[in-house]
C-alpha cells in the first residue's frame, strides 16, 4: 500500500503518518511549502509522479472567523483544491481520501446527523468545506469522503483542547459555551480509523467521531477536571462572544455505519481525552 498525504504539518496528518509508518507502509508526505493543493499541475505532477494507491488530503483551511473575510482562501483550499486532487486521483487512479466537517450542517435538526442527512451549511467555512465534498463526489469514481468535528491532538495549538490547556494558565476564571454540541474526535483513533476504513474498499462518506455528544462547557470541564485546575469554569451562551462566523448549535454527528465497516466504533470522547492529557505529559 502506499500513500501520498498532503497538508503534513496538520495535526491529522502528523498522526497518519505516525500510523503509517507503525504499519510500515510506503508513503509521501508533501507540507504546504512543498506541495499547494490549489495548484492543479503541481498536484498532477505529484499524483503521477508517485502513483500512489491513496492520496489522504490533510490539508486545510480551518480558520472558521476568518472564512467569512478571506472567503476566496477559504473556496481555493477547501473547494478547489480537493477538486484538484479529485481530477489528479482520477487520471492516475489512486483513491482519494478526503476530510469534511460537521459545519455542514445548520445545527436545527436537533438529533444526530446521519450519512442521508442534507447539509446545509451557516457559514463561510462550512460552505467552502461543503464545495469540497461536492467537487470530490461529482470528480472520483472511487473515493473516501469522511466528516469529522472538533478535531484535536498534540500537533496543533490551535483546536480547543490546547486553547483550554493555555487558557487555564494564564486565567482563573473561564466562560466556556454550553449552546454548541459536537462531539471530540482524536486525531490519534481518526488516523487509525481511516487507516482501516481505506483498507476495506468500502467507498463513500462516512461519519467519523465519538460515539457521545458534549458541549464545549463539558468537553472543558473534563479537561480541566483531569488537570486539577482549580479556577472557576463558567458556563456561556454563544452570543456572548463576538465572532465573525456563526456555529451551528447542534452538529453531533452519528457514525453509522462505521462499526459495521471497519468493526468498531471510535471511543467515547472521555476516554480519548483522557489519552490526550496523558500524551501532552508536562507540555500542560
Ligand atoms: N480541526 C478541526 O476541528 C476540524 C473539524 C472538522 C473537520 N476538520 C477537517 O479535518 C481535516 C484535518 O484537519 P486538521 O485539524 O489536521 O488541520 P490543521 O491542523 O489545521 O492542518 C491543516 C494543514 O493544511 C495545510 N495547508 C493549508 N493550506 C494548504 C494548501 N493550499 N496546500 C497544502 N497544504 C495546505 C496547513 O499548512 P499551513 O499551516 O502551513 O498553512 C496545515 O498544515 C481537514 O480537512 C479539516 O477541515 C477539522
Amino acid at each position: 500500500m502506499k500513500l501520498l498525504i498532503t497538508g503534513s504539518q496538520g495535526q491529522l496528518a502528523k498522526e497518519i503518518i505516525r500510523e503509517v509508518e507503525k504499519r510500515g507502509y510506503e508513503y509521501i508526505a508533501f507540507d504546504h511549502g512543498s506541495l499547494d493543493i490549489i495548484d492543479l499541475e503541481k498536484v498532477r505532477e505529484a499524483v503521477k509522479g508517485n502513483l500512489p494507491d491513496f492520496v489522504i488530503n490533510c490539508a486545510a483551511y480551518n480558520a472558521v472567523d476568518n472564512a467569512e473575510e478571506d472567503w476566496e482562501t477559504a473556496y481555493l483550499v477547501n473547494g478547489i483544491g480537493p477538486k484538484n486532487l479529485a481530477i489528479a486521483c482520477e487520471e492516475s487512479k489512486s483513491v482519494l481520501v478526503h476530510y469534511s466537517t460537521d459545519y455542514v450542517f445548520d445545527g436545527g435538526k436537533g438529533t444526530p446527523y446521519t450519512i442521508a442527512d442534507i447539509p446545509n451549511p451557516i457559514n463561510t467555512y462550512g460552505k467552502s468545506k461543503l464545495l469540497g465534498e461536492r467537487f470530490v463526489q461529482s470528480l472520483s469514481t472511487k473515493y473516501f469522503l469522511i466528516r469529522v468535528s472538533w478535531v484535536f491532538g498534540v500537533g496543533n495549538d490551535t483546536n480547543f483542547a490546547k486553547k483550554v490547556l493555555k487558557w487555564a494558565s494564564k486565567n482563573e476564571t473561564l466562560k466556556v459555551v454550553d449552546d454548541q454540541i459536537s462531539s471530540p474526535t482524536y486525531a490519534v483513533d481518526l488516523a487509525k480509523a481511516t487507516l482501516d476504513l481505506i483498507k476495506t474498499g468500502a467507498y463513500g462518506l462516512y461519519h467519523i467521531t465519538s460515539p457521545i455528544s458534549c458541549s464545549r462547557y463539558e468537553w472543558a470541564r473534563y479537561i480541566l477536571e483531569l488537570i486539577g485546575w482549580e479556577g472557576n469554569l463558567l458556563p456561556a451562551k454563544s452570543y456572548e462572544f463576538k465572532v465573525l462566523a456563526k456555529r451551528p448549535g447542534y452538529s453531533f454527528m452519528d457514525s453509522f455505519p462505521i462499526r459495521e465497516t471497519i468493526g468498531y466504533n471510535l471511543d467515547e470522547w472521555k476516554e480519548m481525552t483522557r489519552r490526550f492529557i496523558e500524551e501532552i505529559g508536562d507540555e500542560k
